[in-house]
């Protein structure tokens, strides 16, 4: 038995190969149905095509959806970003170190309680959904109890999600530090419990190399090399002074990203935060290692960090994707957070398209992290992870839209004006987690 999810305009973004739009042989990645039926069943895409096709094939006593007027796309996949930063999104502070001490750490240090935890972890899924994200790369904080809480929650929605237990053991608050031993011993407790627990992963989680000694660097380096699978995410290359404060703690690397190189931390699975004040060398690496860089636009300008270089990415082939990195960010949406990245990358002479976005937000980031079979596609047997855009959300998107005379610019209107109003519902595994109060 399954939910057919019938609708006028259904989106498929495809990652076949290197092929992505925009870029040379991906003009076929992109499928677009323009009344499409997707049958979903126990959590899977059983089938998708067209609803003239499909519909004779459905049994009787299966139940439909209609989203007529909508368009679905996959669940969007949000690179990196910090739960416990939820209550301080949007506070004000001079750069990325002093924002760090004056309102991250003290935020962080409530995680010791495991109610709050769980409590914080409620309202930051339910945001994620209302956003249309379905999978994210999610930083916990130092303690334990904190990933386990997130875990906890996540599991229990059936989300497809990827987290850590932050490691940090100096150049924090004393209140916020584990050691060598305690972080990867606690590390990998958890990974054990919870890498492939569901739909649950785990990733290694060294905050940056500032926060961290040569030798939690060092055993956190042994943990991904018995542990092949799981991710690893941190920081690299935000910030001019942390750049600087990096090589005056590690002063025999070549760069700040030889650091995590050094430690057996690029590869495959490994996911670098930011990646601005990165040259060409070290992007040329991130791309032979198969590490994928998280750009988080809305950050990098609200901490005045530096602007991403996409056209560099790209010459270089680095994989990148895209990130919220929210409470550093200023939006949960991945909408907003396109809306930014266009801005971005037109200041570094490239225009970036609606469809490139989307596939960088989807089959994209699916691809870069190994779970292109899974996430980040409607293809028959990925999991049934979308979302349902409404492209007469707001007045002004309705009045855009009417006007859009090809996908891409309608795409683009959704990545321009488009927030957590414009997500109609969410899915996840087949189960519509969410749905707009003013829809329908
Ligand atoms: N660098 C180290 N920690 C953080 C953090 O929490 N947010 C951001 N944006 N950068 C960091
Ligand atoms: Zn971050």
């Amino acid at each position: 038995s399954g939910a057919a999810v019938p609708s006028a305009a259904t989106l498929r973004i495809t990652a076949s190969g290197a092929a992505a739009p925009g870029r040379a042989g991906g003009d076929d990645a992109v499928v677009y149905l323009d009344d499409g039926l997707m049958i979903v069943d126990q959590g899977r895409i059983l089938r998708i095509g067209d609803y003239a096709t499909l519909a004779p094939t459905l049994d009787a006593g299966v139940s439909l959806v209609d989203w007529r007027g909508r368009l679905i796309v996959p669940g969007f996949i949000d690179t990196h970003i910090h739960y416990p930063q939820t209550d301080m999104i949007a506070s004000p502070a001079p750069g990325l170190l002093p924002w760090l001490e004056t309102y991250t750490f003290p935020t962080e240090a409530r995680f010791e309680d495991p109610a709050y935890a769980a409590e914080v972890a409620r309202f930051f899924l339910d945001e994620l959904q209302r956003c249309g994200t379905t999978t994210a790369l999610v930083y916990c904080t130092v303690h334990p109890g904190s990933a386990e809480a997130f875990f906890a929650e996540s599991h229990a929605r059936n989300l497809r999600m990827v987290a850590g237990k932050v490691m940090m053991d100096r150049n924090c608050p004393e209140f916020l530090r584990d050691t060598a031993e305690s972080g990867a011993r606690d590390s990998e407790e958890l990974l054990r419990r919870w890498h492939g627990t569901g739909r649950q992963m785990y990733a290694l989680t060294p905050r940056f190399a500032p926060t961290s000694s040569a030798a939690q660097l060092g055993a956190c380096g042994e943990l991904a090399q018995a542990y092949q699978d799981v991710f690893i995410q941190s920081h690299v290359a935000e910030n001019q002074d942390e750049v600087r404060w990096a090589h005056e703690l590690f002063p025999g690397r070549r760069s700040y990203l030889d650091i995590y190189d050094h430690y057996g931390l690029l590869r495959p699975r490994s996911v670098y935060g930011h990646c601005i004040w990165l040259d060409e060398a070290d992007r040329l690496r991130m791309r032979d290692a198969g590490a994928l860089a998280a750009h988080c636009p809305t950050s990098n300008q609200f901490l005045g960090s530096g602007l991403f270089d996409y056209a560099a990415a790209r010459t270089a082939g680095m994989p990148t994707a895209l990130a919220t990195d929210v409470g550093g960010g200023s939006s949960f949406s991945m909408l907003q957070t396109m809306n930014e990245a266009h801005k971005v990358a037109r200041l570094s002479g490239h225009h970036l398209s609606a469809l490139e976005m989307f596939y960088l937000a989807t089959a994209g980031a699916a691809q870069a992290l190994g779970l292109q079979d899974s996430i980040g596609t409607l293809a028959e047997g990925a999991e049934a992870d979308f979302i349902v855009l409404d492209p007469r959300a707001t007045e002004l998107l309705a009045r855009r839209t009417a006007r859009a005379d090809t996908l891409e610019e309608l795409l683009f209107a959704f990545a321009m004006l488009g927030d957590d109003r414009a997500v109609a519902a969410t899915y996840s595994a087949g189960r519509m987690l969410h749905r707009r109060a003013d829809n329908c």
